[in-house]
């Protein structure tokens, strides 16, 4: 995130803002947990492949008896993907594409021998029922987010946040239509979501903390 609390630009250019000690840091993260998640957003924005490419952070992964590589998810409501991305040329851990049954048939067709398909014929994914079906049928116990901003709305509007690794950069991009980490201005949550500060540490001039979802009821009242 920027000092001013963006995590992209106006245009949604790709977030390389950040330093390598951070993307080194965002491996880490993804090998502590059984999955990674992201919005169509976000992983075309970035071009995201969601591997895990460090190897020793996949030897010690192996070494816990965990798969080299955490699950990897996607999210659309349209399901209008590209079969070239990046994601679906990558075949080290299974990738699960959560979307409904407004995915173009020739894009199902594409996809499907790269993934698993799940088409909701809903809105969008009901995302309480992807995790039941990723904790049930995949043994998924913890699950790293990372992001964009729509899809954290939509997880912190059902209250599924329980912690935030967040990276504060020193920079400012501006824009009122710039995201934040949840989206861009929009509705308010039904209440505001609490967090305890974990750690906080500066490295290499960026600011990095770690916060746990507070679960007491909150007093703070959304503007
Ligand atoms: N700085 C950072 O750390 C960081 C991290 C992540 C992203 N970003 C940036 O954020 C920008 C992308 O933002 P974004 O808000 O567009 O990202 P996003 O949340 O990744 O993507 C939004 C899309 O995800 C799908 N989606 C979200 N919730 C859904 C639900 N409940 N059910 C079904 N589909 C759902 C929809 O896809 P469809 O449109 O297909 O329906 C929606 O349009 C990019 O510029 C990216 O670089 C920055």
């Amino acid at each position: 995130m920027t000092v001013d609390g963006k995590i992209s630009t106006v245009r949604r250019t790709p977030s390389q803002f950040t330093s390598p000690a951070d993307k080194a840091r965002l491996h880490a993260i993804r090998a502590a947990h059984d999955a990674i998640l992201a919005g169509r957003g976000t992983v075309a924005a970035d071009s995201m492949s969601m591997r895990l490419s460090n190897p020793e952070l996949r030897a010690r992964r192996v070494e816990r008896g965990l798969p080299a590589e955490p699950l990897r998810i996607v999210v659309s409501r349209s399901g209008v993907f590209d079969p070239e991305w990046k994601i679906f040329q990558h075949h080290g851990s299974p990738l699960l594409v959560f979307s409904t049954v407004r995915m173009p048939e020739d894009v199902r067709e594409a996809i499907a021998p790269r993934c698993e398909l799940f088409l909701f014929d809903s809105p969008g994914v009901p995302l309480p029922a992807m995790l039941a079906i990723l904790r049930r049928d995949h043994g998924v116990r913890s699950l790293v987010c990372e992001g964009g901003g729509e899809l954290l709305h939509g997880l912190a509007r059902l209250d599924l946040l329980d912690e935030i690794h967040l990276t504060i950069a020193p920079v400012i991009f501006g824009g009122h239509s710039a995201p934040t980490l949840t989206g861009t201005p929009g509705d308010f949550l039904p209440a505001p979501r609490d967090f305890r500060l974990v750690s906080q540490r500066l490295e290499e001039g960026e600011w990095v903390v770690h916060f746990k979802r507070r679960r007491q009821r909150s007093s703070r009242l959304p503007g």
